[in-house]
């Protein structure tokens, strides 16, 4: 059942963010990104490109990291989404936020939301033993060519990779 409001019709969508249901009436050209900054306002993920092309808007949908700019918010129905704002446990960092301080791999918070979700299901990714283009024979193991390919979607101008590959591997390399 859709609400016609003015010119546009607008149709119910129910969805859980960073552990909150939400019930919403959207329009069914409406991105995941925009229906969650600019209906739900979680500014945490950032809209770079809107072309799918550099990661900033990146979020985790049930389980897995998608880049929400390209994703109609209509087709989330029932889903379970973690933003950048849910990766903490209230006043306590993810292990990640904390490794990417003190690896100094924050730099200019534009795609670090990104960065960080990205990297949390790339462990995930990992863990599971899902193969990436650079796997070879065998086990999935955890080598720096692998965080570079697994983060190779999510861009930064400013050259903080060196950084966020540390990062990375320090807390992945525990949790293995
Ligand atoms: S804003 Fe989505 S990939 Fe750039
Ligand atoms: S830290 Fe965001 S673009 Fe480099």
């Amino acid at each position: 059942m859709f609400v016609r409001r003015g010119r546009s019709a607008l149709y119910p969508l129910h969805l859980t963010v960073n552990g909150t249901a939400h019930d919403v009436e959207v329009d069914p050209r409406r991105t995941l990104l925009d229906l969650v900054r600019e209906t739900l306002n979680l500014k945490g993920p950032k809209k770079g490109c809107d072309h799918g092309q550099c990661g900033a808007c990146t979020m985790i949908v049930n389980g897995r990291r998608i880049n929400s700019c390209l994703s109609l918010a209509l087709t989330h129905e029932g889903d379970q989404v973690t933003t950048v704002e849910g990766l903490a446990d209230g006043q306590d960092l993810h292990p990640l936020q904390q490794a990417f301080i003190e690896k100094d791999a924050f730099q200019c918070g534009f795609c670090t939301s990104g960065q960080l979700c990205s990297a949390a299901a790339l462990i995930d990714e990992i863990k599971e033993g899902l193969p990436s283009t650079v796997t070879g024979d065998g086990p999935v193991t955890l080598t720096a060519d692998e965080i570079r390919e697994r983060m190779s979607g999510n861009l930064c101008r400013c050259g903080a990779y060196n950084n966020i590959v540390e990062a990375i591997d320090s807390v992945a390399g525990e949790q293995q």
